[in-house]
């Protein structure tokens, strides 16, 4: 029996380190949480997105009455970003949450399902997403979403 170790290289930064692109971003994040549908869990996620021209869209969790109906602040954002500009690639992504009125004092990280669909947009347009994971006093950030998902299933998985 052989074991291997897969590692993730995470980045933890103060809001004050970072350039003033990403702090804009992560205040982007932050306000979308405010138009989340999240009557059910009342946990309301804003993710913004930041395309190669500069340009920002962003998403929040919208939920259901019927659950798994319901769908992730980030694929919200991703989708709609992916649909409206096809031919931009997606650079950096942050994500905020908060409930009761508080943002979440961790680092708020994307879900498996949104993983792998942040997966399948860096792979699209060849070419890394950052991801910035806000919490209250700290950033954690990771160059690709492939840190977060080592051992992952894409299109190489579907030729063998
Ligand atoms: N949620 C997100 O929007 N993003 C995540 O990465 C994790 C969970 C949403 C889904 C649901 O509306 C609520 O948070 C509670 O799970």
């Amino acid at each position: 029996m052989n074991e291997r170790i897969a590692t993730a290289k995470i980045q933890v930064y103060t809001i004050p380190e970072l350039s003033d692109e990403e702090k804009k971003l992560v205040e982007r994040a932050k306000e979308a949480t405010l138009t989340a549908y999240a009557p059910y869990s009342r946990f309301q996620v804003g993710a913004a997105i930041l395309l190669n021209t500069g340009e920002i869209v962003t998403g929040s969790n919208q939920e259901n009455a019927a659950y798994p109906s319901g769908l992730c602040a980030e694929r919200v954002a991703l989708f709609y970003t992916n649909s409206r500009y096809p031919d931009i690639p997606v650079k950096t992504m942050a994500i905020a949450a908060q409930t009761k009125g508080e943002f979440m004092e961790s680092c708020t990280a994307p879900c498996g399902s949104c993983r792998q669909v942040i997966l399948e947009s860096e792979n699209r347009y060849a070419q890394p997403i950052r991801i910035l994971m806000v919490g209250r006093n700290e950033i954690w950030a990771v160059n690709s979403i492939k840190e977060l998902l080592p051992l992952h299933f894409d299109k190489n998985s579907l030729e063998g």
